[in-house]
C-alpha cells in the first residue's frame, strides 16, 4: 500500500453507517435519530434522548417511567469505586482522570448476565452512574462528602442536586438537559469511533467506554469551552471586545469557541445552546449584562475572523455557548468537560450496541514508511 493513499486524521473517510446520527457541515445539520437537534434538545429529557439513541424510537409514558426507574435503581455507586474515588481525590487528580478510572470499576457489582437484553446492563449502569461519579469526587475535592443519589428525581435533576445539595429549578433543569441532549451524539467522533473500535474486537462496552472517556479527555475534542468564557471574563466590557479580539488576531492567536473542522457555517449545536443560555440569563436568572456581553463578543469574533481570515468561515463552535450555559448552572470550569461526558455516554453505549449488531472488526491498515534493509549487528559492534 502506497503512503499518498493515506488520508491524514482519516478526514473524510467514512469509516461506519451509523442511524444514530448525522452531521452535515456545510448545511450546518445534526440529526439525532431522526430529530434535527433544534427539534428535539430542547424539549426532550434525557432519559428520553438515551431511549431513542438505544431504541430507535421515544419510549411512550409506561416505558418511560419503567426506564426511568431503572436507571434511578442503579445510580448508587459500588463501594470499591467509592472508595477508588476517595483515593484518587486525596491526590487531586482531574475529574476526567477520576472518571475513566471509576467507570472501569463499574462492571463490579453488576450481574453475570447470561440472557441477552436489549441493552445490556453495562450501558445502563454507565449511564445512571457516570453523574454519581462526577458529583461525589466534585464534593471530595471541595472537602466535602458526597451526596447519595435521589430516585425520586430525573437524571439531570439528580445530577444537579448531588452537585448542589439543593432541589434545582424547572429551569436550571431544561438548561441541563437541552445541553445533555445537544451533546449526547455527534456522528464518528474522536471518542466514538474508539468506543467503537473497542468493542469490534468483542471486548465489553465498559472497556469501550472507558477507552472514549480517554480520548475525550484531550483539548482537541473534549475541547476547552473554560478558555471560551474566560475570554468574555478578560474582555469585561462591550467596548474592550474589539480592540481585544483585534489585538489577539494580530498576534495570530486564535479566538476559543470560533471555528470547526466539520462545521463550515454556524454550528447547530451553537444555536440550541444560544438560546437555551438567552432562556437562562435573562428570563430565569435576571443576569442579562453578561448575556448581552457574550453576544457582542460573539457578533465582533465573528465579523473580525471574516475580516482577518477571509474565505475561511469561521463561526460560532458548541463551546462558545456550552461556556455561558453551563457557568449559568453554576458548574466550575473544571466540570464542562466530564458533563459533556455526562451528555455523551448516552451515545458511545448506543454506538457499541450498533457496533455489536452489526460487528466487523475494525482494522484498518498503514502505509510503512520505514527502511527495509537493515542487518542486524550483535550489541558489541553498535
Ligand atoms: C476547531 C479548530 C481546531 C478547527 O480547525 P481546522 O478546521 O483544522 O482549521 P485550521 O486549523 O486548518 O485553520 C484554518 C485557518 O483558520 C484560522 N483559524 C481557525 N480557527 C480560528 C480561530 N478560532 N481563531 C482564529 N483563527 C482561526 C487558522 O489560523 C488558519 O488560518 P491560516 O490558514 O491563515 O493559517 C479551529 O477552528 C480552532 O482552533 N478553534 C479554536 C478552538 C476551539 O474553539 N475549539 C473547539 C472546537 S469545537
Amino acid at each position: 500500500m502506497s503512503t499518498t493513499t493515506v488520508r491524514a486524521g482519516l478526514e473524510g473517510v467514512i469509516a461506519a453507517e451509523t442511524r444514530l446520527s448525522s452531521v452535515d457541515g456545510l448545511a450546518g445539520e445534526l440529526i439525532i435519530a431522526g430529530f434535527q437537534v433544534e427539534e428535539l434538545a430542547g424539549k426532550a429529557t434525557h432519559e428520553e434522548v438515551a431511549y431513542l439513541l438505544w431504541h430507535d424510537a421515544l419510549p411512550d409514558q409506561a416505558q418511560l417511567s419503567t426506564f426511568k426507574a431503572e436507571l434511578a435503581g442503579l445510580r448508587e455507586l459500588p463501594q470499591a469505586t467509592m472508595d477508588l474515588l476517595r483515593a484518587v481525590a486525596e491526590r487531586r487528580a482531574p475529574v476526567m482522570d477520576a472518571l475513566r478510572m471509576a467507570a472501569g470499576t463499574l462492571s463490579l457489582d453488576l450481574p453475570d448476565s447470561e440472557t441477552k437484553t436489549a441493552v445490556p446492563p453495562e450501558a445502563l449502569a454507565l449511564m445512571a452512574r457516570f453523574p454519581t461519579i462526577v458529583a461525589a469526587y466534585w464534593r471530595l475535592l471541595q472537602g466535602q462528602e458526597p451526596l447519595a443519589p435521589r430516585a425520586d428525581l430525573g437524571h439531570a435533576a439528580n445530577y444537579l442536586y448531588m452537585l448542589f445539595d439543593e432541589e434545582p429549578s424547572e429551569a436550571r433543569i431544561r438548561g441541563l438537559e437541552t445541553y445533555l441532549n445537544t451533546v449526547s451524539d455527534h456522528g464518528l467522533n474522536a471518542s466514538t469511533f474508539t468506543a467503537r473500535v473497542i468493542v469490534s474486537t468483542q471486548s465489553d462496552v465498559i472497556s469501550a467506554v472507558v477507552g472514549a472517556i480517554g480520548a475525550l479527555k484531550g483539548p482537541l475534542h473534549g475541547g476547552a469551552p473554560g478558555p471560551a468564557l474566560d475570554m468574555v471574563f478578560e474582555i469585561g466590557s462591550a467596548e474592550n471586545a474589539e480592540s481585544y479580539l483585534r489585538a489577539k488576531l494580530e498576534r495570530g492567536e486564535r479566538l476559543m469557541g470560533f471555528g470547526h473542522r466539520v462545521y463550515k457555517v454556524k454550528d447547530p449545536r451553537a444555536i440550541v445552546l444560544a438560546a437555551a443560555a438567552e432562556k437562562m440569563f435573562t428570563t430565569d436568572q435576571d443576569n442579562s449584562d453578561l448575556y448581552d456581553l457574550v453576544r457582542h463578543v460573539e457578533q465582533t469574533a465573528v465579523r473580525l475572523l471574516a475580516e482577518y481570515k477571509p474565505g475561511r468561515n469561521l463561526q460560532t463552535n458548541v463551546e462558545f455557548y456550552t461556556a455561558l450555559l453551563l457557568h449559568g448552572l453554576g458548574l466550575a470550569t473544571d466540570l464542562f468537560t466530564p458533563t459533556f461526558a455526562v451528555g455523551r455516554v448516552a451515545g458511545w453505549t448506543a454506538h457499541c450496541l450498533e457496533q455489536q449488531r452489526l460487528n466487523r472488526l475494525i482494522r484498518p491498515q498503514s502505509g510503512y514508511t520505514g527502511s527495509r534493509d537493515r542487518e542486524w549487528r550483535p550489541r558489541a559492534e553498535r
